[in-house]
């Protein structure tokens, strides 16, 4: 941990005020409170933009693991809606999105509407799952990451297996997360809705690491009901090179 984020937890435990982050984290770090204690967890990385970002890669690019109609309609429509939607409701109750950092928005977001906590998680989930996929994936994690999976879940395989299973038994919509928790190991879940594990309502929480969309809008065009099978090639295209560098500055 650098000396900020040292500087910046001691401040938070002495305090002892969750709250106090939220005006602070989008100057300094952006603080992920990872429980809804006080206990806070700085994460130096730069909190993610309120707006939608520009696609790392073309619609077409994920096929055949994911097809490009799919890609399209789920980054124009409905990762889209999700961002529009954040806009009016940070707009309608009050967040200065200049101050507030969305991860500390969603540390506190028992305190808001649930138009707020939809869509503020829907737009951090896919600016995350974005991000953590690729064209032609990245082989495998880096040796840091590798070694912490076989810690905390015996091997690789393991690994995926229950990350597969966390995804498939998600009843309705949801996601799959793995996460680093404060502890600073790694875990498994999964979330109903467009929840996170950032969020202090989560039953899972933690530092998202990697997460998986098992919304229908996420596989119904080409998988229709077999979404075991949409997970199974998911697998070919997760970016693991930006999954491994994502761990590594969390664990700083
Ligand atoms: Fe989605």
């Amino acid at each position: 941990m650098n000396n900020n984020g040292l500087s910046r937890r001691n401040f938070l435990e002495k305090t002892g005020k969750a709250g106090v982050a939220v005006g602070l984290s989008a100057t300094i770090l952006p603080s992920v409170l990872a429980s809804n204690t006080a206990k806070a967890a700085s994460i130096n990385l730069p909190p993610v933009p309120y707006t939608q970002q520009p696609l790392p890669y073309d619609f077409k690019a994920l096929e055949p693991s994911i097809d490009a109609l799919t890609m399209e309609i789920h980054f124009t429509k409905h990762a889209a809606s999700y961002t529009k939607n954040l806009a009016e409701a940070t707009q309608a109750e009050g967040v200065d999105t200049s101050k507030t950092s969305l991860e500390s928005l969603l540390a506190d977001i028992s305190k808001y509407s649930p138009k707020m906590r939809n869509n503020a998680g829907g737009h951090y989930n896919h600016e995350l799952f974005w991000k953590v996929m690729a064209p032609k994936g990245s082989q495998k994690p880096a040796t840091s990451l590798a070694n912490a999976i076989q810690r905390d879940f015996g091997s690789f395989e393991a690994f995926t297996t229950q990350f597969s299973d966390a995804g498939k038994n998600r009843f309705g919509s949801g996601w799959a997360w793995l996460v680093l928790a404060n502890d600073k190991k790694l875990k498994i879940g999964s979330t109903p809705n467009q929840d996170n594990p950032l969020m202090n309502v989560s039953d899972i929480k933690g530092f998202p690491i990697l997460g998986l969309d098992v919304w229908e809008h996420a596989y119904y065009l080409k998988y229709q009901n077999k979404r075991p099978d949409y997970i199974t090639n998911w697998w070919n295209v997760v970016n693991w090179k930006f999954v491994s560098d994502r761990f590594d500055t969390a664990m700083k």
